[in-house]
């Protein structure tokens, strides 16, 4: 599990070069969870930036443009997705002016300008077809409006995108930022000569870009805890009528590969044994605690049950090395938030390693009033899954190297 982290430890930082007079091009992941008016529920990701923003403007950069996706828009502009929502919040940690890009294509010479230190912020670069396409001509576009590359999305890197990858193929410097550096280290403290057994505990509602994952992952791990949305794909595979519940009829298969995986490699699986359930989200009449094989029709699962939080809890009371990445429920809704505030407080009061991934989950552990007591909360989901599979994270690979 070594080799990865170590190639991603010998990329060149933002102290290796001069940013003096520079215009710096920054990709920064500012996919902060929000609630259903534009909040923002937890802006660690936007914090977890400032430092090499700051050193930029410290060291006299020319200018600071911050590139970002924000959610998933499915095909260009739609007002949702829009990265306005978070200019104020930024101003304020920053404390300082930031102009806002619609265009940047237009915008090329205000950004050249070289005055007082400007910071742009584009607007979310998803709307752009070519990003996730990893399209060249998006990526030369990016590179012209800047002389040095900082990627700093440590959250996004695991996508070969156009502002996160290709970028980095047309500007002559490339360097990564303090926060990929600062998160490197930290899974190289989990992940490097771990002390087992090391238990990943999934969940989450981003079912098909993490189930994939837990194929290969599997073999890394000796206890795979699923609850939340996640699991309720799993559970499906075994055969249980999961009604109303989110879960993704494509996956079914995938789900039964990782169980049959999980048992050949004697990987301990761990399932919800029950589940709470509801008529409804938005506006529950009746909430009702059965076991998982029991969902009732026109329920859904929305959280693991009392039973699973126990069972879950002692298996990540006698771990040495803890992942965990995705909620165990729709946390967001108080009365769904038990299970994923009871494995938080599991974790927490565990005498292992603990990493917490994502911006929901991190959000879920400030929730309950965790945060101080894990090791370390990444700000990547899938990418810190990735990292556990032993790979390069794209975001790493075109960095100039020390
Ligand atoms: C995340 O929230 O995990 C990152 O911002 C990546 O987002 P994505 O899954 O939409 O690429």
């Amino acid at each position: 599990m070594t080799s990865n982290l170590t190639t991603m430890q010998g990329v060149k930082g933002l102290r290796d070069i001069d940013v003096t007079g520079k215009k710096v091009l920054i990709r920064v992941d500012f996919n902060v969870p929000v609630d259903g008016h534009n909040n923002i529920t937890d802006d660690r990701r936007i914090r977890a930036a400032l430092p090499t923003i700051n050193y930029c403007i410290d060291h006299n950069a020319c200018s600071i443009t911050l590139v970002s996706h924000f959610g998933q828009p499915k095909s260009g502009y739609d007002a949702k997705y829009s990265l306005k929502h978070i200019i104020k919040r930024l101003e304020r940690l920053l404390q300082k002016k930031v102009e806002f890009v619609e265009d940047f294509d237009s915008s090329k010479e205000e950004i050249a300008a070289c005055s007082l230190e400007r910071v742009f912020l584009l607007e979310n670069i998803r709307f752009h077809e070519g990003e996730t396409k990893n399209d060249p001509e998006l990526s030369k576009r990016l590179a012209s409006i800047c002389d040095i590359y900082v990627n700093d999305a440590f959250g996004a890197s695991h996508r070969k995108h156009a502002s996160t990858y290709g970028v980095a193929e047309f500007v002559q410097t490339k360097v990564a930022g303090f926060l990929m550096m600062r998160e490197i280290e930290a899974f190289s403290k989990a992940l490097e000569n771990p002390v087992r057994p090391i238990a990943l505990v999934v969940g989450g509602a981003k079912i098909s870009s993490k189930i994939t994952l837990l194929e290969s992952v599997i073999k890394k791990v000796d206890k795979l805890i699923i609850g939340g949305a996640m699991s309720n794909t799993f559970l499906k595979a075994l055969g249980y009528d999961m009604q109303g519940s989110l879960y993704e009829e494509e996956y079914i298969e995938t789900a039964a590969k990782v169980m049959k995986q999980a048992r050949e490699n004697g990987v301990k699986l761990y399932l919800p044994v029950d589940v709470v359930t509801t008529d409804s989200i938005e506006s529950p009449v009746v909430v009702k605690v059965v076991p998982a094989q029991d969902v009732l029709e026109g329920f859904k699962a929305v959280d693991i049950g009392p039973a699973t939080a126990k069972l879950f809890s002692e298996a990540i009371e006698l771990s040495n090395t803890i992942i965990w990445n995705g909620p165990m429920g729709i946390f967001e809704i108080d009365k769904f938030s038990k299970g994923t505030s009871k494995i938080a407080s599991a974790l927490a009061d565990s005498y292992a390693y603990t990493i917490v991934g994502g911006g929901d989950t991190a959000d879920a552990v400030d929730r309950a009033g965790e945060a101080d007591n894990i090791s370390f909360i990444s700000t990547g989901g899938g990418a810190s899954l990735e990292l556990l599979e032993g790979k390069v994270l794209p975001g790493f690979e075109l960095l100039d190297r020390k």
